[in-house]
């Protein structure tokens, strides 16, 4: 059985970047900093330039596209000009990270808040502080959120409650601070 690949219109979101046959994608509020772009080509992903994503610094498109795979919240997705859009991953996984959220791929459909939403990767937050849910914002680390606690779901002072819960800004930790 093969996945059939879900549209590129459903995954590009966010700003757009776009140098000769690739755009790259960027939904600053799911990034959680985790990083793997700017390990796996710190030429093109510099976080402490502007712009940030830097495509002209790399002549093999097919090396972007290789590293926004590995970018696990779906924060940065692709389009190779003339390919098809990423596969997901069969069968679908769900690894629940440390202290962290849950980490997803595969042929996904998520309820949001502004609707239904088509991922091939997603990080959905398992804290319940999350100002993007159900996506997880980064918020986890900001509030020193532990996997292991009792009941598993952040206190109310970890989750500043008395503070609208959806919307609630997580300063420092979402947004990739104004990229
Ligand atoms: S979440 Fe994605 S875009 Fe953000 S730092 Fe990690 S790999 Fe890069
Ligand atoms: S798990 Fe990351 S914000 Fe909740």
């Amino acid at each position: 059985m093969t996945q059939n690949p879900v549209p590129h219109d459903d995954l590009l979101r966010g700003k757009a970047y776009t140098e000769g046959e690739i755009t790259v994608t960027y939904d600053a509020p799911r990034c959680t900093h985790v990083a793997n772009c700017v390990r796996g080509l710190p030429s093109v992903f510099r976080p402490k330039e502007r712009p940030w994503i830097q495509l002209w610094n790399e002549t093999d498109a097919a090396r972007v596209a290789e590293v926004v795979r590995t970018c696990p919240t779906g924060a940065l997705h692709y389009a190779l000009h003339g390919a098809p859009p990423e596969a997901p991953a069969m069968p679908t996984t769900v690894m629940p990270v440390k202290d962290g959220p849950l980490v997803m791929r595969g042929d996904l459909v998520i309820q949001t808040p502004a609707g239904e939403v088509r991922e091939v990767r997603a990080a959905l937050c398992r804290c319940g502080a999350s100002g993007n849910k159900p996506f997880c914002d980064g918020t986890h680390a900001k509030i020193g959120w532990k996997s292991d606690q009792p009941g598993g779901q952040a206190t109310p002072d970890q989750r500043g409650d008395g503070q609208p819960e959806e919307g609630q800004q997580a300063d420092g930790a979402r947004g990739a601070e104004g990229r």
